[in-house]
């Protein structure tokens, strides 16, 4: 990760801070798992403690595993309702006593329970700006539309489906003869460096959700460049 530190900066020392434990961090994935790779490659200030999929083909149990994680398969399939699932997964996830949950691709609809059981714990990482283009298909809706500029945004979840509070975004330019695939890929690039950074943020304490719902942030902005898309003569 890219850092530019100025002397009335916050530094991350790359640990929770001197006499702190380490946070402990548990991800729920679904898929191939590149964010998760990401994650794990970023060497952050907190201890992964498990690797949830709701899917036993999950691509990410294996990375999850040559990293030396454990890489629990829980099925939903298996349970009768939703909320038998989120139960035992909160089992689960309990089982580690987590200070940070993570959503890295995790494509189950969680209950308003288990939302508000992590509330302030509980991140996503969704493929567009929100808060436009929640839901499915983001690339190709914002390709359809025309728009200039598209990217990726970390959120807190809440109950209102990828309209959490917003930790950081990252944008990239569409080009002229984008595909879904060719953009998605640009994004991607961006989540990887954006979900770190946000994990980064929380375990040593610089962000935090507050009791009003809005994201604290114990940081000294980076300034970054205006992105003008495409590109002015
Ligand atoms: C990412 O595009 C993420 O934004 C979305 O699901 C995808 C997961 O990809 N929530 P991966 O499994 O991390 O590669």
């Amino acid at each position: 990760m890219r850092r530019r530190h100025r002397s009335s900066e916050l530094l991350d020392t790359g640990s929770a801070g001197a006499g702190q434990p380490a946070k402990t961090v548990v991800l729920l994935i679904s898929g191939r798992g590149s964010n998760l790779e990401a994650i794990l490659q970023a060497q952050l200030p907190c201890r992964i403690a498990a690797v949830i999929s709701n899917r036993a083909d999950a691509g990410g149990l294996d990375i999850a595993r040559e990293h030396g994680i454990p890489a629990i398969v829980i099925e939903h399939g298996k349970f009768p309702s939703r909320s038998a699932f989120d139960e035992a997964l909160i089992m689960e996830i309990e089982a580690n006593r987590p200070d940070l949950v993570v959503l890295a691709g995790f494509m189950r609809i969680l209950t308003p329970e288990f939302v508000e059981h992590y509330r302030g714990r509980l991140i996503n990482i969704h493929p567009s700006l929100l808060p436009s283009y929640s839901g499915l298909d983001t690339h190709r809706r914002a390709l359809n539309d025309g728009v200039k500029i598209h990217g990726c945004t970390v959120h807190y979840v809440t109950s209102d489906l990828d309209h959490g509070p917003i930790i950081i975004q990252a944008a990239v330019p569409v080009l002229k003869d984008d595909t879904p695939a060719a953009l998605a890929a640009r994004v991607l690039h961006e989540e990887h460096r954006i979900y770190p950074q946000a994990i980064s943020w929380i375990c040593s304490g610089r962000v935090a959700l507050g009791g009003d719902g809005k994201v604290n942030f114990r940081l000294l902005e980076q300034p970054a460049p205006p992105l003008i898309s495409p590109g002015l003569d």
